[in-house]
């Protein structure tokens, strides 16, 4: 996994690995603010994550979150900020996020599908075994992106405080090898 040291606090994962959950209780430990990407784009488009899947398909939904996610990383002061499980798929996503710390928030599929499998998230509809493939393929691009791996099936708070310990831990990490 690779290693960075400033910007922004990027979460990672598959859909239901908790990352709207941990991302406001991580911001607010660290004092920072919280954003989430796929709301930025439901503000920025006027239409439900749902709806723009409808009618204008999963390429154009790729497109304008990696607008929406070039506007929030162009932010000068450091924010938490929950990427869409999908959204490292898209290379121009992958080189944006470069220069920030991203966070892998990681469970086996059947943990992640139980939390997902009633909730109106386009991709759901598609089934367990699709959501099993999904998940197989995106475990690359997590792990190219993150510093590291948290394993999100337990209580947020202790994501949390597990998450807090490994910045700090790569923080010193980082300055013994300057
Ligand atoms: C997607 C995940 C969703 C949302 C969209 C596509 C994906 O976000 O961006 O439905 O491709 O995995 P969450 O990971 O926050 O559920």
């Amino acid at each position: 996994m690779s290693r960075n040291i400033d910007g922004h606090l990027l979460l990672t994962g598959m859909m239901g690995s908790g990352k709207s959950t941990v991302g406001p209780k991580l911001a607010q430990a660290l004092h920072y603010s919280f954003y989430d990407l796929d709301d930025e784009i439901v503000a920025a488009k006027g239409v439900s994550i749902a709806e723009i899947f409808e009618r204008y398909g999963e390429a154009t939904f790729r497109q304008w979150e990696l607008e929406s996610l070039s506007q929030l990383l162009s932010q000068p002061v450091p924010v938490v900020l929950a990427l869409g499980g999908g959204s490292l798929g898209n290379e121009r996503v992958f080189s944006l996020i470069q220069h920030h710390q991203v966070i892998w928030l990681e469970a086996p599929t059947e943990a992640l599908w139980h939390r997902v499998c009633d909730s109106p998230r386009p991709l759901v509809k598609r089934g367990l075994e699709a959501f099993r493939r999904m998940h197989q393929q995106r475990r690359k691009a997590y792990a190219k992106a993150a510093m590291f791996q948290v394993d999100c099936n337990q209580d947020p708070d202790i994501i949390v405080r597990t998450i807090v310990e490994k910045l700090g831990a790569h923080g010193n990490e980082q300055r013994n090898s300057d």
